[in-house]
């Protein structure tokens, strides 16, 4: 008797390593939208006594392997927090513009291989209230990518679910008056996530944090609302692809219900359960 021995083919362009998760994997499960709060540039420079925008510098590399590998195993869309509001409003001007600096450059740099990766450029957050030529240059690197059909990159820049909610309702709104006025207003789940930011994406199904932190800081709440977390302690500089599978692996083994029953519990307990 043969014994049907099921490999899976590590998709072309993993490494080693990656393509030893990966075999682990099932192909077929693997989530259709990541979103990753990338966090720790400043503590893994402090361990390396060394400024902080020199984390920041070292990101670059993990979301230049992070986007790459999601991109070679087909993952529809990634998203990554790359700015808060928060951030833009608290920290120094000096790390501020240092942070728009490597954007521009990074957009300038990575067109090419996101081209090369069929990967097409998008953008969360209040785009407006960012400098004009960053402006100009996201503007750019998002038309240059507008062709491709493969992974959508969003990257939230100067972002805040908050501010997200806050402009939805506004749009709901004016859509409404421009519409028949106010009686017009028809408010349920699909019109708020149609006038969100993130209308052009599903749902994350996965969401990844480093460093750590056990938070949501303010990013997507009304998106991940049945999301996976996974938080790992590596921090965001030292984060590569094979980090990124390790998380989809531990989303395989998840069990995910949306607030009903799995399928061994069904019939047995009295219903009032909250399976979450
Ligand atoms: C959080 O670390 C990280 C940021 C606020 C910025 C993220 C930026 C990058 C990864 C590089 C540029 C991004 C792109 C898309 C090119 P932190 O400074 O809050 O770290 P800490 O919590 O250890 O202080």
């Amino acid at each position: 008797m043969t014994t049907l021995q099921h490999k899976v083919e590590a998709p072309a362009g993993l490494d080693k390593k990656e393509a030893e998760v990966y075999r682990h994997l099932d192909p077929a499960r693997l989530p259709k939208h990541i979103a990753i709060i990338m966090d720790g540039n400043g503590r893994w420079a402090k361990r390396r006594h060394m400024p902080r925008v020199a984390g920041h510098r070292a990101g670059v590399a993990a979301v230049r392997s992070t986007v790459e590998t999601a991109a070679r195993i087909h993952i529809p869309a990634l998203t990554l927090y790359a700015f808060s509001e928060e951030n833009w409003k608290k920290r120094p001007a000096t790390e501020v513009s240092f942070l728009m600096r490597l954007l521009s450059r990074y957009l300038k740099a990575e067109v090419p291989t996101l081209n090369e990766n069929n990967i097409r450029l998008e953008y969360i957050g209040r785009q407006h209230e960012l400098p004009a030529d960053v402006q100009e240059h996201m503007g750019w690197a998002r038309a240059a990518t507008a062709h491709n059909s493969g992974m959508v990159l969003t990257l939230a820049l100067n972002y805040s679910a908050r501010s997200e909610l806050v402009d939805a309702f506004r749009s709901m709104v004016y859509a409404a008056s421009q519409n028949g006025g106010i009686d017009h207003l028809h408010i349920d789940e699909e019109a708020v996530s149609r006038h969100l930011y993130t209308r052009h994406l599903p749902d994350p199904d996965l969401v990844v944090r480093t460093s750590g932190e056990m938070r949501l800081s303010n990013f997507l709440l009304w998106q991940l609302a049945y999301a996976e977390i996974y938080v790992t302690p590596t921090l965001w500089p030292d984060f590569r692809g094979v980090h990124l599978l390790e998380g989809i692996s531990e989303f395989q083994k998840r069990d995910r219900r949306y607030g009903g029953l799995n399928h061994s519990d069904s019939g047995n307990g009295n219903g009032h359960g909250q399976n979450l």
